[in-house]
Formats: structure tokens, sequence, C-alpha cells
């Protein structure tokens, strides 16, 4: 075994982590759960997100059995909601297909969608440990440093960074490995101030003896990302209920339940009165805030109308939900910002009431 996995398995045993909530029991289920959630969300985000999923979705027969509506409302406030998407198709062909058991290959995990190569490998090493590497953004930290790798770990640098990854496994312990890695990454070798004082493989690590731990990984070369900007139209009923719209499955918030978006250019009422059949008698804008999104950002103005129906006029509502603020609605999914809005934000006049 190499220097490495061997230092790396004794520190895991007594400083690793053994008790988070998808290593007990840790069945294949939980961890392609639990490996999709931590995609791109840190392990106190999820653990509550986690637990709620776990509660009413046991297996892999309840999320297929369920809509994707209710799967989405589970995901409210985790984001990247393509994950959900995903997770609910995969389930469903691993009922059709593989008779409701995750696979145990890496071909046949690839092919579910929301899996690519490294959360295939997570659930292949954790669940049943055989052995495969891993190689997401904590592992690619930890050996970027402990070989002193330069450049930004994408593209041919990556390619390298697999060879390595796969020469460093051990024969066997493979989901201790798995697990122990990702831990030095998250708890040791730490994006910013890394522990090299307590590190159990600090002998060998080539940035820490030349100095340039706090340097690597490179970061990616980035231009600075596109600001959007967009109205969102909180049109509130008589009874104080406020006007969710559906957006098309694919694209941004696929599939979630959101406000009415209009362009900061036309006539509000007019709008109003032409999409949805209401009738408002005035409106009001609340703060603008950021929200970002992986390749943009995007800038919310709020704007709050009273509403009532136009008369004569019927609109047909299958994509529409009159959402009650705080109250008791649909389990539907909405985008983070717009629930924080709803609930948190935005100051409503009482003048409705
Ligand atoms: N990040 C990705 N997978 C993880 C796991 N199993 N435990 C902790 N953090 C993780």
């Amino acid at each position: 075994m190499s220097d490495f996995a061997a230092n790396l398995l004794g520190w895991f045993r007594h400083s690793g982590r053994h008790d988070l909530p998808w290593q007990r029991p840790r069945t294949p289920y939980r961890v392609w759960i639990s490996e999709v959630m931590l995609q791109q969300t840190q392990v106190v985000t999820v653990i509550p997100f986690f637990e709620r999923f776990m509660a009413r979705f046991p297996d892999i027969h309840a999320l297929a059995a369920t809509p994707l509506d209710e799967v989405l409302h589970y995901w409210t406030g985790l984001g990247y909601y393509s994950r959900a998407r995903n997770l609910h198709a995969a389930a469903c062909l691993i009922r059709d297909r593989h008779r409701g058991h995750l696979p145990a290959s890496i071909a046949e995990l690839r092919e579910l969608p929301g899996i690519g190569r490294s959360t295939a490998a997570a659930i292949l090493a954790l669940a049943y440990d055989q052995r495969a590497a891993i190689l997401d953004g904590n592992v690619k930290r930890v050996l970027s440093r402990y070989f002193a790798i330069q450049d930004w770990p994408g593209g041919a640098v990556e390619k390298r960074l697999w060879r390595l990854a796969e020469e460093l496994l051990p024969e066997q312990e493979i989901a201790a490995y798995t697990q122990a890695i990702m831990d030095l990454g998250a708890l040791v070798c730490t994006r910013r101030r890394p522990q090299c004082g307590i590190c159990p493989v600090a002998g060998d690590c080539q940035a820490l003896q030349a100095g340039i731990q706090a340097d690597l990984p490179a970061p990616r070369p980035r231009r600075p990302l596109p600001l959007r900007h967009t109205r969102m139209l909180l049109l509130q009923d008589a009874s104080g209920r406020i006007l969710l719209e559906q957006r098309p499955p694919t694209g941004v918030w696929g599939g979630l339940w959101s406000l009415p978006e209009c362009d900061p250019g036309a006539e509000l009422n007019a709008w109003i009165a032409e999409r949805f059949a209401l009738v408002s008698r005035g409106y009001e804008f609340g703060r603008s805030f950021h929200h970002g999104f992986s390749h943009f950002r995007l800038e919310i103005e709020p704007v709050h109308a009273v509403v009532q129906p136009a008369p004569d006029r019927i609109r047909d509502a299958v994509n529409l939900y009159w959402y009650r603020p705080n109250g008791d609605n649909r389990r539907i999914g909405l985008p983070g910002p717009v629930r924080d809005l709803i609930e948190n934000r935005f100051p409503y006049s009482e003048d409705h009431e």
C-alpha cells in the first residue's frame, strides 16, 4: 500500500467522520442520495435536507412513485434543482431496469442521469467497497497540494489527477479510504488555512515542502459573471395569497414554482391583465437584491400588487397556483430566493385585508 493510503487510513480511524447520517446505515440508496446532495453543497447544509428526504422517500420505490413536484418540494433551498429532477428520473429507471436495486458497476451507474464518474465511484467505493477512485473538489485540492500541481485542476490536469487518484488507491479498505480522503480535504486540507501541523500525509506533501500550499489549487480562470435583470411580481389576491407560475421543465429553476417575471420595460397593469386576466389596483416596488447562479448573477426587483379577477375572463390555470404565505400549501418546489421573498423579505402592506 502507498504511504499515502496507509497514513490516511491510520488517521481516519481516530480523526475521520464516522457518524454522518448517510453512514448509519450506509446503504447504496442513502449513499447515492447523499453524494448527489453533496455534489455542490456542504455537509452542514445537506444534513437536514438529507434527513427530511429520507423520512419522506425511504427507498427507491418511494422516490420513483412520487410526482416530481413533491420531490422538488423537498429540494427547495438546496439549489441546483436539476439534481432533483435527475434523481427522480434515475429512480424510475432503476425501478424499471434494475428491479429497484442501484446497480453495482461503473458503466451502469454512469448511464443514470446525474451520476458522473466521481459520483459513480463514490457509490461503488462507499456502498459496495469496490475499488474505484473518486475525484471531487476536496480530493482535487488534496492531490494538487500533495503533488504540488500548479495549474488549475481542469482539462488536461484533471486527467493527470484521475491517474494519480487511481494510483494511490489501496487494494483493500476502499470505503474507509474514500471517506478518509474526503474528510482530510474537508477537515484538514481546507481551502483556506490548511492545518498542515496535524496532517497525516504532511511528510510527503510537495506543496508544503515548497511553502505554496495556501496558493493551491490554482483558481479556475474566470471571466466575471454577467448580470441579468428581472422583475418578479408578487400578485396578491384579496385573501392574501400570492400567485405562482410553474416554470418550463428545463433551464434555470426548471419545473419549480416561481413568481411571474416580467420584462422591466413592460407596462405592468396591462401585462398583468393580459397574462393572467387579473386587474391590479396599483403596485409598489420592493428593494432589489442579487441571486447568484453558476453562469450569471440575477438582479431581482420585486413588485407587489393587489389583484382581483378580471370580470368575464377565465384563464386556464394548470400551471398557476395561489400560494399562502406562511400557511398550508401543496407540496411544490420553490426556488430558495422566491420562498425567501414571499415569506420574509417583502413588507406587504396590510390594506388588502
Ligand atoms: N462530500 C462528498 N461525499 C461526502 C461524504 N460521503 N462525506 C462527507 N463529505 C462528502
